[in-house]
């Protein structure tokens, strides 16, 4: 290599590490951010960085671009490894020309989107980006469209991961939309269609970025982000955790993770965790956590319809989506925002051969207009759609109440669920047994002569009658009925029988999911 080329590619080089320069780099640390580079040293296994198209430019000539290529174009992408397995990543740069999106940043993600695709690899997005670069019109338009595209097809054949870590407004919130699973960092990140000025002519609100579409808002109550994080690092840190109990694409099995835990080991604080009243709540991860190999469960979308909780775990070694209902958040029940949280995670696992553990404790769909109004019947339609389409491993344990549609919905026997199981305390019936009694025997206690005496009667022989797992158990609908402290041991070796597990969907385009 003659000197001055040498010397030319030492100084692009360094004009590409150099991003939008000291201030902004300083202005971005002010901000308590880390620049696209750091973020991908500390996503990444150390010095396992492969950058490609660090020396890209935009060819605009418009508004002065032309005076400004800067090697790069706003977004560093490459691969590398977490914890030794190969992830594509790109991260985009605030510090150049805001992060923002237009022709040759948008080529650069599509790159490496293309290349993950071919090897079969995740994709972790780290957004942090002023929108489409408005100095280049539509070709930022058709940047973004080239990159949804990639994410649909992507969807289902390698994880997609985006971490909002900056602005992320207008059109560009499709792209982390269309991905898995997203992260936020509080305080500095957030995601919205339009901002606070639009909304303020339009609507004549007055609110902030922070709280239309910020970390707390997005983590809580519209459930566009599944984590939220306090600041960089940590969002990094939990990227690489969640990437522990996934596959690197839907060819592959999700990655064993040899574990000291004995896989006999019983968990005696669970017989006596279910309460002696049937209205009196408890907190389901109080089951879930002793059940794990070594009380290690990574939740998911904590902050939102808490009424179900959701999450990765492992058994034996093996990594299991978690969904379970929770009794000591609105008892548990389901509602719109509690299906569609379950569902997402249950069509996730079944695209990435992540079997299901389901704890099922549940009194039913939530009642009220706000809930039929708001279309219950359509999101609990979904959920009960998921468990049904899932082909992988799906095992059950019902804690105490499956009542009604949800005891169907929530990856029943009769839905193609592999393993079973209720506790002796579980409630297997159309409703509890005081809805039960008041309704079939009306007449009887409006006739006695004592009609209070009569009704705790009456509820009483109904559950007798229904409010146990035995007549689910002597039909074979559930498969044993067992005792708490056992459940890990049962669990883990019903999930060894299932590692061989084949299933499969009648052939179709694909299926038509009530959205
Ligand atoms: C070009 C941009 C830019 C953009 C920011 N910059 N956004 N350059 N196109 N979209 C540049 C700024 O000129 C500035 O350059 C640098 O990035 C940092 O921006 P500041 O405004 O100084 O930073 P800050 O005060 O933190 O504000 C950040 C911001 C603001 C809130 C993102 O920059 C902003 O509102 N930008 C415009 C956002 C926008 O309207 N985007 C288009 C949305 S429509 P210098 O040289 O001074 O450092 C859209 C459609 C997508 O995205 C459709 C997809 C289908």
């Amino acid at each position: 290599m003659s000197q001055s080329v040498q010397e030319r590619l030492e100084e692009m080089r360094a004009r590409a590490l150099a991003g939008g320069g000291e201030k902004r780099v300083e202005a971005q640390h002010a901000r308590g951010k880390l620049t696209a580079r750091e973020r991908v040293e500390l996503l990444l296994d150390q010095g396992s960085f492969s950058e490609i198209g660090a020396l890209m430019v935009h060819h605009s000539h418009r508004f002065g671009l032309e005076k400004q290529r800067i090697p790069g174009d706003g977004v560093v992408t490459g691969t590398g490894t977490i914890d030794g397995r190969p992830v594509a990543v790109f991260s985009q740069d605030f510090t150049v020309f805001g992060g923002s999106l237009a022709e040759a940043h948008a080529a650069k993600i599509c790159r490496v989107m293309d290349l993950a695709m071919k090897m079969g690899i995740p994709v972790i997005g780290l957004n942090d980006s002023g929108g489409a670069r408005i100095q280049e019109g539509v070709l930022s338009l058709a940047g973004y469209s080239d990159i949804f595209l990639r994410n649909t097809l992507a969807s289902g054949v390698v994880p997609q991961i985006s971490a909002i870590m900056g602005p992320c407004a207008g059109g560009a919130v499709y792209s982390p939309a269309l991905t898995d699973f997203i992260f936020m960092v509080e305080g500095s990140s957030y995601m919205h269609i339009t901002g606070p000025d639009v909304v303020k002519a339009v609507t004549h609100e007055e609110v902030s970025s922070e709280d239309l579409g910020g970390a707390g808002v997005h983590g809580a109550v519209s459930g566009v982000s599944h984590f939220s994080c306090t600041d960089d690092p940590e969002c990094l840190a939990r990227i690489r955790r969640l990437m522990s109990f996934l596959p690197l694409n839907n060819a592959e099995d999700p990655p064993l993770k040899p574990t000291e835990d004995p896989a006999d080991r019983r968990s005696p604080e669970l017989d006596s965790i279910i309460p002696a009243s049937a209205s009196q709540p408890y907190d389901i991860r109080k089951v879930i956590v002793p059940v794990l190999d070594d009380g290690d469960f990574f939740e998911v979308q904590e902050a939102f319809a808490a009424n179900i909780v959701c999450g990765f775990g492992r058994l034996g070694g093996r990594p299991v989506g978690i969904i379970a209902n929770q009794p000591a958040v609105l008892a548990g029940v389901l509602d719109i925002d509690a299906s569609v949280k379950a569902a997402r995670l249950i069509r996730f696992c079944d695209c990435f051969n992540i079997p299901l553990l389901t704890f099922e404790d549940v009194p039913g769909f939530m009642p009220g207009t706000a809930q039929e109004h708001g279309g219950i019947i359509r999101h609990g339609a979904k959920l009960l759609y998921a468990y049904c389409e899932a082909t992988v491993p799906k095992l059950t344990v019902i804690t105490r109440k499956a009542y009604g549609g949800a005891y169907c919905v929530l990856s029943s026997k009769h839905i193609r669920g592999d393993y079973n199981v209720a506790w002796p305390s579980a409630q297997i019936a159309v409703m509890g047994a005081e809805g039960a009694a008041k309704i079939i025997f009306r007449r009887e206690i409006a006739a006695a002569a004592d009609p209070v005496a009569e009704e705790r009667l009456r509820i009483a022989d109904y559950e007798r009658q229904f409010a146990h797992p035995f007549i689910a158990a002597e039909r074979g609908y559930v498969d044993d009925v067992i005792v708490p402290s056992e459940t890990r041991p049962r669990l883990i070796r019903a999930l060894e029988l299932c590692s061989t597990k084949r299933d499969s969907n009648p052939a179709k385009k694909h299926g038509s999911i009530p959205l």
